[in-house]
């Protein structure tokens, strides 16, 4: 039957309750989801709602930072694909890019740079803080705290009205998240927390505070340092994913930067968000030969776990950072020497790729079936790889934090629910209880 052609911005809605015929405006391929508000079936009727667990099908801000096509495998920030960025980009250019929205010019970016490096600095407080937590404490959970200790320095930050505030405690994180990762990695090692050096571009001086013994400074391969500042890039923003969601909906309390972000470290420490490339290399150590691949896989298609780093929420398509990551990884492990699970991790590839079950669900490898094979070849434990992805997604929680904060659309964050609980019923007296 050819479809009638009508209004092309509406949508007509007829409540088959009431007979009842509503008509909705449509922009941007969607509509209001309070327009539903006025279908009611009588006066005193709430109106209708839209049930969405897990936010599936509902937008929950409009944005101009990051541009996703899963279905056809496009990243991009503001406009410019993630391979550009990749291949010609710095991590502390695209932290002004995800912020301030467009490129900055020589001088902007030499000043940018400057600022960061002189907040590279953490305050002796939060050190204490660090070295009070048990020494096997996981390294996310000590960035968390301590990233939400933040708030304790800076009072002032609680000015959320005050863009040019703001400016500076986002610079803060930026800055500070390195020095605050690298602490929460050498407490687990039990060795002394380094202070940063604001000489060395970022991703030197975090490999230093990682690795360096007093007195000892190592000395690492250029392209090692690339690598790593490569790797912050392609973890920079992802549109509005769980963390970020996180971080929007504390924000929108009203709450402080270094508040909302940690609330965002606590999302990534899922295992189903960014504790995934901890989660692969512990899966890969599991499988522990190429020759166990085949019966890991058919575990994983009778349900009985999960194939982590593969899936996604939103691609449908091979995700555009794991085609990155995965190059790098070959770069990395020429200065390196191979990782031995690279290789049950291409036949593990190799073999979901070809498999139905996978096909037909679209489950392609995410940016975390490569990535930490390359934080291990860099000798960085399991427990330090969501760490590292927390400090590339900060410029991305921040950008989303401050165009939440100037959008006029937004209020409060505060879903409905339908609920199925019990009716009004008496309080029953502890004697009478059953
Ligand atoms: N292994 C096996 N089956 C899977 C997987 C997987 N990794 N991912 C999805 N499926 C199946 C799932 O069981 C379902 O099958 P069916 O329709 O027959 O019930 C189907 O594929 C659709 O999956 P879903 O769970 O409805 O998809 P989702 O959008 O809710 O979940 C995901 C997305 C990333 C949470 C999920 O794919 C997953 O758990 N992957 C493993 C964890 C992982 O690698 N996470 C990192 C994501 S990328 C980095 C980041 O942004 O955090």
């Amino acid at each position: 039957m050819a479809a009638k052609k009508g209004n092309a911005d509406t949508i007509t809605v007829t409540d088959n309750r009431t007979g009842q015929t509503y008509e909705f405006p449509i922009s941007d391929g969607t509509i209001k989801a309070t327009d539903l508000r006025t279908i009611k079936v009588s006066d005193d009727d709430f109106g209708l709602m839209t049930y969405d667990p897990a936010f599936m099908n509902t937008a929950s801000c409009k944005s101009e930072i990051t541009f996703i096509d899963g279905d056809v495998g496009i990243l991009r920030y503001r406009g410019y694909p993630i391979e550009q960025l990749a291949e010609k980009s710095s991590f502390t250019e695209v932290c002004y890019l995800l912020i301030h929205g467009e490129l900055p010019t020589k001088a902007q970016l030499a000043g940018w740079d400057e600022w960061i490096k002189a907040h590279v600095y953490v305050d002796e407080s939060i050190r204490d803080v660090i070295n009070g937590f048990r020494h096997d404490a996981h390294p996310m959970a000590v960035l968390q705290a301590a990233i939400g200790g933040l708030s304790t320095l800076y009072p002032e930050s609680k000015e959320i009205g005050d863009k040019d505030q703001r400016m500076k405690d986002m610079v803060r994180l930026i800055a500070k998240t390195p020095t605050i990762g690298a602490w929460a990695f050498r407490r687990n090692l039990g060795r002394a927390l380094l202070n940063p050096n604001p000489e060395q571009s970022y991703a030197e001086n975090l490999l230093h505070m990682f690795f360096d013994e007093s007195g000892m400074e190592y000395n690492f391969d250029p392209k090692i340092i690339r690598a790593l500042d490569v790797l912050l890039i392609l973890h920079a923003d992802h549109e509005q994913n769980c963390s970020t969601s996180s971080v929007r909906a504390v924000g929108s309390s009203e709450t402080d930067v270094f508040q909302s972000t940690s609330a965002g470290v606590a999302a990534l420490y899922g295992p189903l968000h960014g504790g995934a490339n901890e989660a692969v290399l512990k899966m890969l150590r599991r499988i522990g030969d190429k020759k166990n691949v085949p019966a890991f896989v058919k575990g994983v298609k009778n349900r009985e776990e999960l194939l982590m780093g593969f899936g996604h929420r939103v691609y449908k398509n091979y995700d555009p950072r794991a085609k990155i990551v995965h190059k790098i990884a070959h770069e990395v492990f020429e200065i390196t020497g191979v990782n031995p699970l690279l290789e049950i991790a291409v036949e593990l590839e190799r073999i979901a790729l070809e498999d139905e079950f996978f096909v037909a669900r679209k489950l392609y490898p995410n940016v975390d079936f490569y990535s930490g094979l390359i934080y291990e070849a860099l000798r960085l434990p399991a427990e330090m790889f969501t760490v590292l992805f927390a400090i590339g997604r900060m410029p991305g929680w921040l950008a989303q934090w401050n165009e939440m904060l100037d959008d006029k659309d937004q209020k409060i964050a505060r879903p409905r629910q339908i609920y199925t609980g019990s009716g009004e019923r008496n309080y029953v007296a502890m004697s009478k209880r059953k």
